[in-house]
């Protein structure tokens, strides 16, 4: 399921907060948000994975007919991508995706800056900022700092 527009005008706000560097779509689904963020930052790279064939293949077709030069979009499974190249992650998934990409962070400790989830945390970390949706469900979109402290304080 795509964020909603309220979700990602939010997160296009803290996008905005992240400076240069490259930005990564963990599961960017049909493109709805890379795409966005894509033609709003034409002079950052912008790179989506996604595991589905349909979207992916939607996505990629709607990249070219744009004609989005700065968006790479990968069929892989975001578990096995090397983040060290992004400055950001971005991601709406679930739960136990959360849990997933916490170890990862922690093993890893790729060179990212900040974090940025529609609606799930990152368990037991402390986000910077989040904003609650002024929607039905009052969802959070969380803005995480990735420090090396963080690193070495969930170890
Ligand atoms: C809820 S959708 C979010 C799409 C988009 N990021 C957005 O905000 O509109 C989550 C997507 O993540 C993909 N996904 C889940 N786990 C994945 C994985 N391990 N590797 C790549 N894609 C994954 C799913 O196929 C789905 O398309």
């Amino acid at each position: 399921m795509p964020s909603s527009t309220k979700a990602y005008n939010t997160m296009m706000k803290f996008v905005d907060q992240t400076g240069t560097g490259s930005i990564i779509d963990l599961g960017s689904g049909w493109g709805n948000f890379v795409i966005r963020i894509a033609k709003r930052n034409p002079q950052r790279q912008i790179v989506g994975y996604e595991l589905s064939l349909l979207p992916w293949l939607t996505s990629t077709l709607l990249k070219k007919v744009l004609g989005i030069k700065n968006l790479t979009l990968h069929r892989q499974n975001f578990y096995n991508a090397n983040l060290s190249g992004a400055s950001v992650l971005v991601c709406y998934l679930y739960p136990e995706a959360m849990d997933r990409i916490k170890n990862k962070l922690i093993s890893e400790k790729p060179n990212v800056d900040f974090l940025i989830s529609n609606n799930f945390a990152l368990p037991s970390w402390q986000s910077y900022k989040v904003i609650q949706l002024d929607d039905f469900y009052k969802s959070p979109i969380y803005l995480y700092k990735i420090s090396k402290e963080e690193f070495e304080s969930h170890h």
